[in-house]
């Protein structure tokens, strides 16, 4: 068994997730997953990078203090990679006391090593890339992304970065898959043949960072502490090393092209300094570009992975992102390629084939898989649909390999279109109607390839959709695909009597609807309607002149306003805004002991998960509500019921004597969507 260990990079929180995270993330993710279908020991990494001036400034413009700020935020990276369903094995957050501790192992190997020293650094420093930058005087343009940059003038500790000059240089020569795609290493070998200076790798003039050991003034430059996080998550300088033994060198770290030369020049030349070993490779995809722009929070171009989930599901993202992107080049995310995308590969192509390849063995076959003959029922078109499928095994693994997923998938799909028209050529449904035997064996021979076809499509997709996929392994009769080995998979496979399980559509067809759908949810979002925008917490402490000019009882201050316009019993459009309802999924329903009205609820609110109590026991059985979108009031102080906390309420009518009926919609609504 060999050992896989696999990194995306680790997210700054000074921005929400949004779909260019989640496509690292998620071609992490479906790498990791081929892996632990071959049987290799499989560590995936992700993460949050959470220190420097950059996420001090922005828990600043929060009004939060910088660890609350990146609680949240990292919080939120966390949830929606479960939400979808990734499958990392540890998540890394660099103000840990593990992160912690190992980079000041890091810093102190390299400064016992010989390969730091104090002295002073005056230049220019652009905070949004965290980069020291060759502009010259103050408010220069960054030569990265042309925001001004500002004059740092310091005592700081340098790394000699520029002996390792050389070294990095005959790295790139002898290990020439150092760095993919071949571009990346292009400009990387140009940039460090170009002359390295020594790097400042200390601030003194803020504190939201790492001390340096002894020398607490200083705190370690940021992308020293980022780049450690690819050790320090294993456990290297902690008492418990056994991760690091077991899975050091990474084999991957995936990265987005802008992060190449700290991960391809800084860190090996940190590494080579501690004298540790040097990651296998690096390789960098390209930019996804919303509307010919990379797509990025400061540019306001961002799309969230929630959108799309929850028009088309998870399974739906994964594989445009990975069939329509060139990995490695830019590409582009619009809401019409994705829907066209889907329609085409997704509901007329792997949707339908297993439809109608399970549905027929059911009518024809009491859902039992068919006999292949090979004798009079066999003609050549067989052999060709084998061929087409060990062609797509070998292909899909040796593009896979070399990271280019959409040829990969483009390979497999070549054999979805191949029996899609084998089965229109022998037309099964012609033959069903007939009763003669050779028709009856022709019937069964088609449908045994087509379904043992379906199988090997399914088996090789799975990294790419999880979901779609275990589902029609399941339909096929073969049980959990979790127990299937790749390694494994051949022509034939299937066994005939095999018995099918129940068939269920896993694609169905998107109309333009559900373009609009999305457009409005990010609309919505973009305007502050949607689902991102953090519930506002019960503790949160609003301004004083906003709460005292609303809150009845407080003492009113020079901005209250007079309430004497409001006729009686009625309320402001103010007051009503101060209530915020949001739309929530139920995710977990189960009975309070001992308290026959009470369920305990958590809700997913998009950002978060909730708990409430609600007295509607006697209306609903818990089990009817898993799943469910209902309305809460998100801004309700806590309170405590039978000793559980309940943070929130739910809407609900109240008939018959107070019998409780949820609130609900019509038409499908986004979790966390808000109410007004
Ligand atoms: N914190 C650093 C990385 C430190 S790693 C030791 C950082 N963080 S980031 O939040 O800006 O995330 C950058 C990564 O997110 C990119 O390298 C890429 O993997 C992913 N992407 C963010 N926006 C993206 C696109 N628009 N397109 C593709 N990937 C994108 O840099």
């Amino acid at each position: 068994m060999s050992k896989f260990y696999i990194t995306t990079p680790i997210y700054y929180v000074n921005a929400r997730p949004h779909i260019g995270h989640a496509y690292t993330t998620i071609a992490c993710d479906m790498i990791a997953r081929r892996h632990r279908m071959l049987g290799d020991d499989t560590w995936f990494l992700t993460g949050t990078d959470e220190h420097g001036q950059k996420i001090e400034r922005a828990a600043q413009a929060a009004g939060k203090t910088p660890q609350q700020f990146t609680d949240e935020v990292s919080a939120e990276f966390r949830a929606l990679w479960d939400r979808m369903g990734l499958t990392y094995d540890d998540f890394i957050r660099t103000t840990s006391l593990r992160h912690k501790q190992g980079v000041q192992a890091l810093w102190r190997r390299i400064a016992d090593a010989g390969y730091i020293y104090k002295s002073h650094y005056t230049g220019q420093y652009c905070v949004f890339d965290e980069l020291y930058v060759d502009a010259v005087g103050p408010g220069a343009p960054c030569p990265e992304c042309g925001r001004p940059t500002e004059t740092v003038k310091e005592e700081n500790y340098f790394f000699k970065l520029y002996a390792f000059q050389e070294p990095l240089l005959k790295l790139y020569r002898e290990q020439p898959d150092f760095i993919r795609p071949d571009t990346r290493r292009n400009e990387v070998i140009s940039f460090v043949s170009s002359g390295l200076r020594d790097l400042s790798i200390s601030r003194s003039t803020f504190s939201w960072g790492i001390p340096v050991p002894d020398d607490p003034k200083h705190v370690i430059y940021v992308w020293l502490d980022a780049l450690a996080n690819y050790i320090t998550a294993l456990g290297f300088g902690s008492a418990d090393t056994t991760n690091y033994d077991k899975y050091w060198p990474a084999d991957v770290h995936m990265i987005g092209k802008e992060i190449v030369r700290f991960h391809c020049v800084y860190w090996p030349a940190f590494l080579m300094a501690a004298g540790l070993p040097l990651p296998r490779g690096i390789t960098a995809h390209g930019w996804l570009l919303f509307e010919e722009n990379k797509m990025s929070k400061s540019r306001g171009n961002i799309v969230r992975a929630e959108t799309i989930i929850d028009v088309l599901g998870t399974d739906a993202l994964r594989y445009f992102l990975l069939r329509e992107i060139v990995f490695g080049q830019d590409g582009s995310f619009s809401f019409d390629a994705l829907v066209q995308r889907y329609n085409a590969d997704l509901a007329n192509g792997l949707g339908n084939l297993a439809s109608r390849t399970l549905t027929m063995i059911n009518r024809y076959f009491k859902g039992e898989v068919p006999y292949p003959s090979h004798a009079a029922a066999h003609s050549a078109q067989e052999d060709a649909i084998a061929e087409t499928a060990k062609k797509a095994i070998t292909d899909f693994g040796a593009y896979f390999d070399q990271f280019q997923f959409s040829r990969a998938l483009e390979s497999a799909w070549g054999l979805v279109s191949a029996v899609d028209k084998y089965i229109v050529e022998n037309e099964p449904w012609a033959l069903g109607d007939k009763d003669d035997e050779l028709s009856r064996a022709r019937l069964g021979t088609v449908l045994y390839t087509s379904a043992e076809a379906l199988r090997i499509v399914t088996a090789l997709a799975h990294p790419v959709m999880p979901d779609a996929t275990a589902k029609i392994w399941a339909q096929l009769g073969l049980g959990d695909i979790k127990n299937f080995d790749l390694t494994e998979l051949r022509w034939g496979q299937l066994h005939l009597g095999t018995k099918l399980g129940e068939v269920q559509g896993v694609f169905p067809r998107a109309d333009k609807s559900a373009i609009t759908r999305m457009q409005n949810m990010e609309e919505r979002n973009a305007t502050g309607a949607g689902t991102t925008a953090p519930p506002v917490q019960p503790s949160e402490a609003r301004p004083q002149t906003e709460s005292a000019s609303t809150v009845a009882g407080s003492t009113p201050s020079a901005a209250a306003k007079p309430p004497a316009a409001i006729p009686d019993g009625k309320i402001s459009i103010d007051d009503f805004t101060k209530v915020e309802l949001r739309v929530a999924q139920v995710k977990v329903a189960e009975r309070v002991k001992g308290a026959d009205k009470l369920l305990r609820l958590e809700v997913d609110l998009g950002t978060e998960t909730r708990q409430i109590l609600a007295g509607i026991a006697e209306a609903y059985d818990p089990e009817t509500l898993v799943g469910r979108k209902i309305v809460i009031v998100a801004n309700l102080a806590p309170r405590k019921l039978r000793g559980l906390e309940s943070n929130g309420m739910l809407l609900a009518a109240s008939v018959d004597g107070g019998k409780p009926v949820l609130a609900s919609f019509l038409e499908d609504v986004p979790i966390g969507a808000k109410l007004k």
